[in-house]
């Protein structure tokens, strides 16, 4: 056995030739990152900031019933896609540019789109693969063998049901059907839980603190998303729009799931809130969520221009393609989904600023430069100086490298740094001295799309930020082309 005395000297010589050979003892210290302003995100809610896109498949017995909102009293024989595929489902999302794919697993109409042990209105009731079907397994598969994210969609309102409206029985089912979508499937990212239900639907209560406990003991990395969060609301409104002034801040005491009258405060959210709950703003590409044969999906611009308002008001995107009775999502909304994400690609792969010289209104040094906005990266940031007074006069200035500055752009994108807390509160955009742009809060990202195409040497961004210095991770100038084509 080595005696302790000898490894501990052996130990010390180690760490004494470790500090001599280490040239990082006799730097400065580091100047460490500014404080919090709370609320700050969680880890997952920060993850699923930064996917921008998400989509949605609405798929189920509404399919084959050419509705939106099923009675509850279909046959379960009505369901029977003849070529159900959950990859070229998972090919689509990725043709978007998604990371997370989420799936309605039951919708208001009860039928189950997996065996549910607890139901005999299911998947097993119909003929689709003789009864022995599970469309939750082939779609988390399909998911996971693509690269994408699961998540699910688990209808509250439940119309076919007979324990519908006896609050402890239903409520029973309900966390019973929670178990098994979340222990059955692995990893699932985000559930969502739907605010809608019918005006003359039975009354009764949901247990929805029950049901959010239940779902972060089963999966500790997965994201709530309801009217009210805890994780993540609705912007408001189905149009795919969030406000122009959009924080990610509310109290959810104000917020009762399902209750109209609220939008607006969903809308913009509250720069007093106590909680951080961002939004997502869920559209379809076509008019219904459900296929419909009669429908088609919207066109490229009408996409972008969404694009525009929700990624680019600090929202994430949900974006539905209904599947159709086949089982495919139809070829030409594939087409549209891939050119959507394709433009998206083709705007901001290029970034005008690259080259750029910065410069803050002052830096707190350190690690904290200007430069920091245009290394393409969400964990490195601008941060004024702590001392830094003007809380009324913080500016970042790009001043671009000579030839450069003849290439126009007709987007500007500004980034905040929200995993310390979402800060600026109103900011504006100077192009050699004239203003091109202003708005009020910007948050993970707010895009402005100027009217025309402007060229310039130097652009300066004016902010005024609430509750200490704001911190930048990121300016962009862009060229969209597909504006001009639009109003050509
Ligand atoms: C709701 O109930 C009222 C009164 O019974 C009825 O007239 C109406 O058609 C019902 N609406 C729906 C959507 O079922
Ligand atoms: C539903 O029940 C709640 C609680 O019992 C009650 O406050 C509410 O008025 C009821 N709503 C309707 C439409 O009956
Ligand atoms: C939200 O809560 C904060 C802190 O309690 C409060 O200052 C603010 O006024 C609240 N917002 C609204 C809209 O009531
Ligand atoms: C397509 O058909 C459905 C069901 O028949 C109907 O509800 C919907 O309004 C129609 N859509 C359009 C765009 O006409
Ligand atoms: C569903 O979409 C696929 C792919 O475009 C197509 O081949 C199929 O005919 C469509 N089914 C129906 C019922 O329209
Ligand atoms: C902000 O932009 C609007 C148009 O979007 C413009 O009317 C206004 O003058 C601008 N304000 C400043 C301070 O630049």
């Amino acid at each position: 056995m080595a005696s302790p005395l000898l490894c501990l000297a052996a130990a010390a010589a180690l760490a004494a030739a470790l500090l001599a050979s280490t040239p990082e003892a006799w730097r400065p210290a580091a100047t460490p990152p500014p404080l919090p302003v709370l609320p700050i995100p969680s880890a997952p809610q920060l993850k699923w900031q930064r996917r921008e896109v998400i989509m949605f498949f609405h798929f189920g017995m509404n399919t084959f019933t050419d509705s939106e909102w099923g009675t509850g009293a279909e046959d379960p024989s009505l369901f029977r896609p003849a070529a159900l595929d959950a990859a070229q489902w998972v090919g689509a999302a990725r043709a978007a540019g998604a990371s997370l794919a989420i799936l309605v697993a039951k919708h208001h109409d009860g039928f189950c789109l997996w065996p549910s042990a607890y139901t005999d209105h299911s998947v097993r009731a119909s003929p689709w693969r003789a009864g022995r079907g599970d469309v939750v397994r082939e779609f988390v598969r399909a998911a996971r063998a693509g690269g994408v994210d699961a998540g699910l969609y688990l209808s509250p309102w439940d119309r076919h049901d007979a324990r519908y409206g006896k609050e402890v029985a239903y409520n029973e089912y309900y966390e019973a059907q929670l178990h098994e979508l979340l222990t059955g499937y692995g990893s699932v990212s985000e559930i969502w839980f739907d605010g809608a239900k019918g005006k003359n639907a039975t009354n009764m209560t949901y247990h929805f603190q029950e049901w959010f406990q239940t779902v972060k003991q089963l999966q500790r990395s997965i994201n709530i998303f309801s009217d009210d969060g805890p994780d993540v609301r609705w912007v408001g409104d189905e149009k795919g729009f969030a406000g122009t002034t959009c924080w990610s801040t509310v109290n959810r005491s104000m917020i009762t799931i399902g209750e109209a009258g609220i939008e607006k405060y969903l809308n913009e959210g509250d720069p007093r809130g106590r909680d951080w709950v961002p939004p997502e703003c869920d559209v379809s590409i076509r008019p219904g969520w459900f296929w419909h044969k009669n429908e088609t999906a919207k066109p490229l611009s009408q996409l972008l221009e969404i694009y525009y308002n929700s990624v680019g008001r600090n929202c994430v995107l949900l974006l539905n393609a209904p599947p159709n009775s086949t089982g495919l999502v139809e070829d030409a909304d594939v087409a549209r989904l891939r050119e959507f994400g394709s433009a998206v690609a083709t705007i901001f792969g290029t970034n005008l600023a690259a080259g750029s010289a910065a410069r803050g209104s002052s830096e707190r040094g350190g690690g904290f430069a200007a430069r920091n906005v245009l290394d393409g990266r969400d964990d490195t940031y601008w941060a004024p100086a702590a001392e830094d007074g003007r809380r009324n006069g913080y500016w970042i200035e790009l001043r671009r490298p000579p030839g450069s500055a003849g290439r126009p752009f007709n987007v500007v994108r500004i980034q905040e740094h929200v995993a310390l807390g979402q800060r600026v509160e109103r900011h504006a955009v100077y192009v050699d001295g004239a203003p091109v742009a202003n708005g009020t809060t910007v948050g993970h990202k707010r895009l402005h799309r100027l009217p025309c195409a402007v060229a310039g040497g130097t652009v300066r961004i004016w902010i005024a930020a609430r509750r200490g210095p704001p911190l930048l991770s990121a300016v962009g100038l862009h060229h969209d082309p597909f504006v001009e084509a639009d109003s050509s």
